[in-house]
């Protein structure tokens, strides 16, 4: 007999996975305390931007083997394995992970569970949640169940979310219940016979392996960042310095993009969640140097503004100022903790006219800042600008040529927050183009 799974959660980690779940051929019930979501999705309307995955949805909820619902009853008995998915948002009272819908998640089925089950974890969580999860499961389940706890991390990348999905780098199984182990490699069968590698593990190893791969990506992120600072300040090529670290193969050249900075709902919340659990051990120095990292990257949003103000000779005030790309990377429109975002913000409150467009990305930016003005297109963007701000790295932008503007903007003013224009092109055209960790 085939296996039932339900996903709660249906954000982009759990849309993704139940997608991919119905993909490898199992029956899938996704749940939601959204009733708006709920139908969106079982109407095969994927609510996000992710390549892909829109028409895995479809394909899915018309052949009836994916399907979504609010009803917890509906699954709690229903599915051999429960998969948590939920958001662990930052806490509005500090830094630490809000907890509260995994809680909420695992009592909802561990109250309701009567025979056999599975409860895996997905979601990015403080160290020590999965053994706390597993005593809240033997306090509130009903004493004739036999319910098991395991943590299966999720890495996927937004833009990349199915593929992930499907031939992840490695499977992480925190599991220590007899059975979860046996489950969990019948689910992941498909990516096991692939030769994905596997890291059966214990409960804190499986979470502190997400936290740890996310904070090593945002360290490597900022110290790119801060040299280039220091070409900034006093000469040098940022991205000729990366492609050579890159060359040590113990260094490797990915995550070495000096730019605006990194964003989304995971690495930045991730390291402040970090410091705040390792705090709460009484570990208070351990992970200072997250501290650092997170302020190296708040400068860089910094760093556009002032060279904003420069470029501009301080005629900040009244400038037409174009901004391309609002979402935190190409491929989504998720604008959540966005450098480019906050640099258009911060450029509208400090009295630029701004106009942002992003492919994918206007809408969300528009529903948390209704303010700015968003375009249709480029063009509407760039027209009559006197500064041109590239901040998300988009396809259509890393194509453009100065051929392309030339004729719409007011000045030939480029900042390149991504490094992706060839700078020698632009400067022969006429242009004025600064770069990240360049000299100005
Ligand atoms: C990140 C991790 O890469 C995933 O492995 C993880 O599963 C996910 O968080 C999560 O915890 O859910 P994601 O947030 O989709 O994935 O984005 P990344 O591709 O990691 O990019 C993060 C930010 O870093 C972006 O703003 C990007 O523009 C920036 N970045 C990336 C740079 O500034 N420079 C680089 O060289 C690379």
């Amino acid at each position: 007999m085939s296996m039932k799974i339900s996903v709660v959660g249906t954000g982009y980690l759990g849309v993704t996975h139940a997608a991919c779940m119905a993909e490898l051929g199992f029956e899938v019930i996704g749940v939601d305390v959204d009733p708006h979501k709920v139908r969106m999705l079982s109407e095969g309307h994927l609510p996000f931007h992710e390549p892909g995955l829109g028409e895995l949805l479809r394909t899915h909820v018309e052949s009836g083997r994916l399907r979504f619902t609010t009803d917890y009853e509906q699954i709690a008995e229903w599915a051999d394995v429960h998969f948590i998915g939920v958001g662990t948002p930052q806490r509005n009272d500090g830094h630490g992970a809000d907890m509260r819908y995994v809680d909420a998640a695992v009592i909802e089925l561990a109250t309701r569970i009567r025979g056999k089950a599975l409860i895996v974890g997905k979601s990015t969580v403080p160290v020590g949640t999965a053994r706390r999860l597993h005593g809240l499961i033997a306090a509130t389940a009903d004493p004739q169940a036999d319910i098991t706890l395991a943590w299966n991390p999720e890495f996927l990348r937004e833009g990349y979310a199915v593929r992930d999905t499907m031939t992840p780098d490695r499977l992480v199984l925190g599991c220590e219940e007899a059975g979860s182990e046996a489950i969990l490699r019948q689910v992941y069968a498909r990516a096991l016979d692939a030769g994905t590698p596997v890291i059966v593990t214990d409960f804190e190893t499986a979470e502190l392996v997400k936290v740890a791969a996310n904070a090593f990506l945002a360290t490597k992120i900022s110290f790119i960042n801060s040299f280039a600072e220091i070409t900034e300040t006093i000469g040098g090529d940022i991205t000729v310095l990366a492609d050579a670290l890159g060359h040590d193969a113990r260094i490797g050249r990915k995550f070495l993009n000096a730019g605006v900075g990194f964003g989304g709902g995971c690495l930045p919340k991730d390291i402040r969640a970090l410091q705040a659990r390792t705090s709460e051990l009484g570990l208070t120095h351990t992970m200072g140097f997250l501290a650092e990292v997170d302020e190296i990257n708040l400068r860089r949003r910094e760093r556009v503004v002032r060279l904003s103000h420069a470029m501009l000779q301080d005629q900040l005030v009244g400038a037409r100022v174009a901004v391309l790309g609002v979402s935190f990377k190409p491929d989504s429109d998720d604008v959540r903790d966005s450098p480019a975002l906050d640099i258009a913000v911060r450029l509208f409150n400090a009295g630029a006219d701004v106009l942002v467009y992003d492919p994918e990305g206007n809408k969300n930016a528009a529903e948390r800042f209704p303010r700015l003005f968003y375009a249709n297109d480029l063009a509407e963007a760039v027209a009559n600008a006197d500064l041109v701000l590239l901040l998300t790295e988009w396809a259509e932008f890393k194509a453009l040529v100065p051929a392309d503007l030339e004729q719409l903007v007011a000045a030939r003013r480029l900042i390149d927050g991504r490094n992706v224009l060839s700078r020698s092109q632009w400067e022969e055209a006429g242009w004025e183009i600064v770069g990240m960790g360049q000299h100005y």
